[in-house]
């Protein structure tokens, strides 16, 4: 893996001045679902105040390198951890993007519960924080590989490597791996909710890991009409299951998880990704009228088992 040099970096360090201070509470409070779900590992803290949350070091201690991604609501960088000494992945929002106080606390929901779930191929998440400022962000473990899009992509494309490294079967592990994931996830009452080949990592060293929990909501979350800020039903079309393109957030379940998965089958073993239009409801039509094609044996299906 070719080695990040910060003096190479064109890409300016993050942005740490918060434009609008007056966003932040005074307390970053555990919802109700949160509460129950961990309250093991939660004990009896109702709330985490600003201040205890808060590591007016983070600016220091951590050394931007690159930046490794820009999404929609975090980016991520690649960070050197000055007391640790290692390199590890930083997620922040940047400033400008936070509108509201629930954009802060979905973060804080995601990176609190991606830090609940100890799994070997979840993420494990190092510290979540903010910063002097009160500017949100959690570091976790840095992946060096490529998404399960990015080698799927390659295999559609019949790219002669690709095909020699990720015969059926070791697709198949990679599937199962993802399995043992989710279903971890479900007996702690976590619904990931965004699992697509775009969210999978595989790292340098064939670790499997599911990523990106943004979307993730808990059973009871899910069936409550709580005051978490995860009201909005989301997904990604191809790979939603109908109940999220119809935006039917009680309906969501196990099952919702389920039918992502088998989406990526069908993507791993028909190596086209699962049909799909833009609108999330004209999405469901097609996922029940002759447009759905049936997963059928390819060549690359019978030649690699
Ligand atoms: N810990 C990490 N190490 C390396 N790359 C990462 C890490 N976390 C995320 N990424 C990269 O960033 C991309 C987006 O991350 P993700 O969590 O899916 O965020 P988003 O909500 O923007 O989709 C991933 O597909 C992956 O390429
Ligand atoms: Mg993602």
């Amino acid at each position: 893996m070719k080695k990040s040099d910060p003096s190479d970096n064109q890409t300016p360090p993050p942005n740490r001045e918060i434009l609008n201070p007056n966003l932040f509470s005074e307390e970053i409070s555990f919802s109700d679902t949160e509460q129950i779900l961990f309250q093991e590992d939660l004990h009896q803290t109702q709330t985490t105040s600003t201040e205890a949350l808060t590591d007016s070091t983070a600016d220091t201690r951590y050394i931007p390198l690159k930046k490794i991604r820009d999404g929609g609501m975090k980016t991520i960088w690649e960070v050197k951890d000055t007391r640790t000494q290692r390199t590890l992945a930083m997620a922040l929002i940047q400033p400008e993007r936070i509108a509201s106080q629930d954009d802060i606390e979905s973060f804080l929901h995601e990176a609190r519960l991606t830090a609940h779930l100890q799994h070997p191929h979840i993420l494990p998440i190092y510290d979540i924080a903010l910063e002097k400022n009160g500017n949100p962000y959690f570091t976790m473990k840095l992946l060096r590989g490529e998404t399960l899009e990015a080698i799927l992509h390659r295999l559609q494309h019949h790219d002669l490597e690709t095909e020699k490294k990720y015969s059926l079967t070791y697709l198949l592990d990679i599937f199962l791996n993802l399995c043992d994931a989710v279903d971890y996830a479900h007996t702690k009452g976590a619904l990931h909710l965004d699992i697509k080949p775009a969210n999978v990592m595989i790292g340098d060293f064939g670790e499997v890991h599911l990523l990106d929990w943004g979307l993730a909501t808990l059973l009871t979350e899910s069936h409550q009409n709580d005051s978490t800020p995860r009201k909005v039903v989301g997904g990604t079309p191809g790979y939603m299951a109908p109940e999220q393109a119809l935006g039917n957030k009680e309906d969501l379940h196990f099952h919702t998880d389920i039918y992502m998965l088998c989406a990526l089958l069908y993507q791993i073993l028909t190596r086209t990704p699962p049909p799909h239009r833009r609108n999330h409801r004209s999405h469901h039509a097609t996922q029940h009228t002759r447009h759905y094609h049936p997963p059928r044996t390819t060549s690359h299906a019978t030649s690699h088992t």
